[in-house]
């Protein structure tokens, strides 16, 4: 299934016929990241979503991604590969339980993670991914109080980063990323003083590493805090020998790809998402192939939060 095998030109030869896009996130399994036409962190898919000319995008990713896509351009069709391909974070809250949460704190800022599905979005006021949620939350007159959801960790990040009091963060997590131990990253980082260290903010083991930082046992600015896209444009800057990586493992394939000459090592090897690994090289295939699956969002739901996606795409690099 190699980039010029008789697969990719296949699948390359189907999707120009569909007049389609192929995205594929930074966590597809390497044969899906190679094939596609662009290859990115959730940020940047959505960007290009909605600024495609194709009138079909196949998204390889997770089915909020495609979800979002949808919302974003409403008039495309938009197709996921396996649409069983969801996301553990997204299912911590549902959109009753932001209604409840909401009652609570009236006149609070709801700001969502992307990974949510269209229904909370829908009762969102802007959305942010890993990339922009500091910049998003900073948008924000400090005097209103912000609820922040689902992805605690990352709500962490986004409190410690601003000093804000003021802002209360649901308590959800994506099971992958907070199953990477600090002390896992912290007996690697010892073993290897002079390695960087990437962290994706939805880890558990943010923390970890910002006290590796802050006792000397790591020098801080070799610690990094970085969505998939920053980790990136990281690895094109890095003057490191080694890295430490602290997110999903589909995730070293882009950046041994920017950055030959270094060595990365995941923190944990077994942080695979299955999620994201169910887009197959066969249901690409098959997808751009049979239209298959065909994402739908309701019409009400997707009108209720595209103003919050679109304020998302608007906000951070
Ligand atoms: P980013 O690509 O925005 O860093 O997202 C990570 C993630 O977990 C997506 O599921
Ligand atoms: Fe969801 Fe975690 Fe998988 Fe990302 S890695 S899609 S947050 S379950």
């Amino acid at each position: 299934h190699g980039p010029d095998s008789e697969w990719a030109e296949e699948v390359r030869a189907l999707a120009r016929k569909r007049d389609a896009v192929i995205l594929a996130h930074n966590y597809q399994v390497p044969e899906v990241q190679d094939v596609a036409d662009h290859v990115g962190d959730s940020l940047a898919l959505s960007r290009i979503a909605a600024s495609s000319d194709a009138s079909t995008i196949v998204f390889c990713g997770v089915h909020f991604m495609a979800e979002t896509a949808k919302i974003l351009a409403p008039e495309k069709t938009v197709l996921i590969p396996d649409e069983r391909a969801g996301c553990s974070l997204a299912d911590s809250i549902t959109a009753d339980q932001l209604r409840e949460w909401k009652a609570e704190h009236p006149g609070a800022v709801v700001v969502s993670y992307v990974n949510t599905t269209a229904a909370v979005k829908a009762e969102t006021d802007i959305c942010c991914t890993s990339s922009n949620a500091v910049e998003v939350v900073d948008s924000i007159p400090r005097e209103k109080e912000v609820l922040f959801l689902p992805d605690q960790f990352l709500g962490a990040h986004v409190r410690r980063e601003l000093g804000r009091e003021n802002m209360q963060v649901w308590a959800g997590e994506c099971h992958v990323h907070a199953g990477i131990s600090g002390t896992q990253l912290t007996a690697q980082a010892e073993a290897d003083p002079d390695a960087e260290l990437f962290v994706h903010p939805e880890c558990g083991c943010a923390t970890s590493a910002l006290y590796l930082a802050g006792t000397g046992a790591v020098p801080a600015d070799r610690v990094k805090i970085l969505s998939t896209g920053g980790m990136l444009d990281a690895a094109r800057a890095t003057g490191a020998k080694s890295v430490l990586v602290a997110t999903e493992i589909g995730m070293l394939h882009q950046l041994r790809k920017a950055a030959p000459d270094v060595d990365f090592r995941a923190v944990n090897e077994r942080a695979s998402c299955t999620y994201m690994k169910m887009i197959t090289p066969e249901a690409l295939l098959r997808s751009v192939r049979d239209g298959t699956d065909e994402v739908h969002v309701a019409p009400e739901l997707a009108e209720r939060g595209r103003a919050a996606v679109q304020r998302m795409i608007e906000i951070g690099q």
